[in-house]
């Protein structure tokens, strides 16, 4: 695979806030077809990185490149005409706007209004559960439904690419297993994902290949399972 097709490639990223470091030199890829992981603890910078990439934070170090294209600080709008969406951490969801509503802001940089339409049946084909709840006001959904329904909104942007910012945060186990299953499906539809996850044991199970993020920097890389079989990273994250 040439490196100009990599959907993602990030080289030597650093950003700080004010003095304070954030991000050290970080580089990882993501591949054609591939589900890459970023595991870190509080704090580690996870959230700072998808910033970066998706131009709400601006690098003081390196560049970010999507599909081969040098995308370095370009402003998010832009970005999500080039294929990039992002499910922010905590879901970010328009809690008086129905659901429906939530999903066609998703779709707010097109103006293929016949595929947007398709697209919004397909969506919601991904998530029968909330197939009939489209008038619903989103703020009324449990934490679970509301995560497929920030997935959703994704989606609806029609990306290449996928960033999810800790979607099973604070989600029952079963819920957890769901939205598992729902990025495994979204990744069989052709978007490459990069999810970035404390809940390493969920991240690993669904992941090709896996980054370690500590103190803003990248201390491991692997495929997903030899990490999860790393000693270091079952005692550190997995708590075994
Ligand atoms: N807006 C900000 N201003 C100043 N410091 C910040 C800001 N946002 C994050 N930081 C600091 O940068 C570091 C990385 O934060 P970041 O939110 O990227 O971590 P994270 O891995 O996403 O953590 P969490 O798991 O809690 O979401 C932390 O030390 C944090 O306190
Ligand atoms: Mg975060």
């Amino acid at each position: 695979m040439s490196t100009e097709a990599l959907p993602l490639k990030v080289s030597g990223l650093s950003a700080r806030y004010g003095v304070v470091p954030a991000l050290n030199e970080v580089s990882i890829t993501v591949g054609s077809g591939e589900i890459v992981t970023l595991i870190g603890a509080n704090g580690a910078g996870k959230s700072t990185l998808i910033k970066t990439i998706c131009g709400l934070v601006r690098p003081s170090a390196g560049s970010v490149h999507l599909f081969g294209e040098n995308v370095t600080g370009m402003s998010p709008d832009r970005l999500v005409r080039k294929g990039l969406s992002v499910v922010p951490e905590g879901r970010r969801l328009f809690g008086e706007m129905t659901m429906l509503e939530n999903l066609e802001l998703g779709s707010f940089a097109r103006n293929d209004t016949a595929a947007v339409k398709r697209d919004l049946d397909r969506v919601i084909s991904l998530f029968p559960e909330l197939r009939d709840r489209l008038a619903t006001q989103a703020s009324t959904f449990s934490g679970g439904q509301q995560q497929m329904i920030a997935v959703a909104r994704a989606l609806m942007s029609a990306p290449r690419i996928l960033l999810l910012d800790e979607p099973t945060i604070g989600l029952a186990p079963a819920i957890v297993d769901r939205i598992a299953e729902m990025i495994k499906t979204v990744a069989e539809t052709g978007v490459n994902i990069l999810l970035v996850e404390q809940n390493a044991e969920t991240a690993l199970a669904i992941a090709d290949r896996a980054y370690i993020l500590e103190g803003g920097a990248i201390t491991a890389e692997d495929s997903a399972s030899v990490l999860a079989q790393s000693p270091e990273v079952q005692r550190a994250y997995l708590g075994i």
